[in-house]
């Protein structure tokens, strides 16, 4: 689907708006009126209420020389960001497979350039599928909307809104299909090489493999590859977009391309879900994808541990002893908790290598996430307030909402070892994602860092939000451009 933006409404289908209460815009007073009140008429013999996501579609009106009339909730009279991407993906949703291929919004009046963006990032996000490996599925099932143009009385400021929110859209797509891609298509060797793809967007690109990794000491990441005939592999990406000479911001992704859990395999039950291990990863390369699209007055370095972590006769044991680059020891007491032994290095080497302003990392790292916060909200973990606020914000304001829990030295107790300077995980199941950002913790020194757990955000099946259609949600990309945005490009 594409977004196209005009000053005045154009002919055919159009969606016109209405507020809380049911109460008309202007645009959708005239619509009634042309359609000798279709509108009014509707809304009284349906339960339609104008709030925010609210849709109504009234097919073949009279009076309107197109074939449908749509009439779409914003909710409030000033509505915001949110509530406009809601309204744009739940129009979409609603016409989507409909067998209408254009319609016309006219979002004259309501919000300004920047919401008619953030109507089109919505109506992106709705209209995203993962169908390449769907060789039967029938025409009528297909979608069938090829355009929607947004009319906002003002197109020039609209289209420069969509030079950002359209390069947002582009990442998310990107994290989505990464996320979504099944394991035996995108093993780290493959990943690796899409990435490299990106060079085409201005991005300089860096590949690791296992010789570079083993010179500098990586023994932490390379052990949790050691089971998979497929080579593990750093991805590094860098935009220079800012001031030469200002220190890059990092972002850190563990990118496990699949987990069984290794020799602590885990059970059958759902584990095709683990295919999705590598969202952190894919929020990364989306958003360096985004910030290069879109220009991004920065510096940037986005760094990614991509590996499989696979049972097998020369796999990692349990009780094994790692040393990572960093020098630390680690005992490897279960090799399901994997990803924390990724970034360790991935982190380690970030700092040494770029110096970066903070490093922020996305993992999908622990089921106890998802324990505590469901899908709605990822945890994050920091050691600085400034960036945990300013994070906070940002997933206000781009409903990839982020919540704050502890780290601390009380729990260090948990994750040191006997025989090693730490273990890979915490006593039984008390406090699970905390020993995990606690572990991470000392691979960063007094690095202005965050980690973010994406476990339950990153990958959601049946999210009622019209903006995550797939498995493969893409969290991360627009948090985190909002977050460069807001705080280092002004
Ligand atoms: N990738 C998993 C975490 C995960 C679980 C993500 C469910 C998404 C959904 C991670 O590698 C893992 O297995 N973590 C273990 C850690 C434990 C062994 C300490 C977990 O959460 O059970
Ligand atoms: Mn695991
Ligand atoms: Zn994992």
């Amino acid at each position: 689907m594409k977004i196209k933006f005009a000053s005045a409404p154009a002919k055919g289908s159009i969606a016109v708006a209405a507020f809380d209460k049911a109460e008309l815009s202007k645009a959708a007073k005239d619509a009634d009126k042309a359609s000798g009140g279709a509108i009014s008429r509707a809304i009284s013999a349906s339960r339609f209420k104008g709030g925010a996501g609210d849709t109504l579609v009234i097919t073949a009106p009279s009076g309107i020389d197109g074939d449908r009339l749509v009439v779409f909730g914003v909710g409030k009279k000033k509505p915001d960001g949110n509530a406009l991407e809601q309204a744009g993906a739940a129009l979409t949703k609603a016409v989507l497979t409909s067998g209408e291929t254009a319609l016309a919004v006219d979002l004259e009046g309501i919000g300004d350039a920047d919401g008619a963006g953030r109507f089109g990032l919505g109506a992106m996000m709705a209209a995203y599928r993962f169908d390449q490996y769907r060789t039967r599925l029938s025409d009528d099932k297909k979608p069938s909307l090829k355009t929607l143009t947004i009319a906002t009385g003002d197109d020039s400021a609209a289209k420069d809104a969509w030079k950002i929110y359209g390069a947002v859209a582009d990442g998310v797509y990107l994290a989505r299909d990464l996320v979504n891609e099944p394991s035996n298509f995108l093993r780290p060797p493959e990943y690796a090489k899409r990435i490299e793809k990106l060079a085409d967007l201005g991005l300089e690109i860096e590949i690791l493999g296992e010789k570079e990794m083993t010179k500098l000491g990586m023994h932490s990441l390379l052990g949790v590859g050691q089971g998979s005939v497929a080579e593990s592999k750093i991805a590094i990406m860098k935009w220079n977009g800012g001031k030469k000479g200002d220190k890059p911001l990092g972002f850190i992704g563990k990118g496990v391309t699949f987990d069984t859990g290794g020799i602590s395999l885990k059970p059958g039950q759902g584990m095709d879900e683990m295919k999705g291990d590598m969202g952190g990863s894919a929020a990364v390369v989306g958003l360096m994808a985004t910030l290069a699209k879109r220009k991004a007055k920065v510096n940037a370095v986005g760094l990614v541990g991509l590996v499989e972590n696979m049972p097998d006769g020369d796999a990692q044991r349990p009780g094994d002893v790692v040393t990572s680059m960093s020098g630390q020891t680690i005992e490897v007491l279960n090799t399901d908790a994997e990803g924390r032994l990724v970034l360790a290095d991935v982190l380690w080497y970030a700092q040494k290598t770029y110096d970066p302003e903070f490093m922020i990392d996305l993992a999908t790292l622990t089921g106890a996430i998802l324990i505590a916060l469901g899908h709605e909200h990822a945890g994050i973990f920091t050691n600085d307030d400034k960036l945990a606020e300013g994070l906070s914000k940002a997933g206000q304001a781009t409903d990839e909402k982020v919540w704050r829990l502890p780290i601390g030295p009380e729990y260090d107790r948990q994750i040191d070892s006997p025989i090693a300077d730490m273990k890979n995980i915490g006593e039984g199941r008390l406090a699970g994602s905390i020993t995990a950002a606690q572990f991470l913790q000392r691979f960063v020194n007094d690095k202005p860092w965050v980690h973010i757990d994406i476990a339950g955000t990153g990958m959601w099946s049946g999210s009622k939000d019209a903006r995550l259609p797939t498995f493969g949600t893409g969290y991360g990309v627009r948090l985190l451009d909002r977050f460069v945005r807001d705080n280092y490009e002004s």
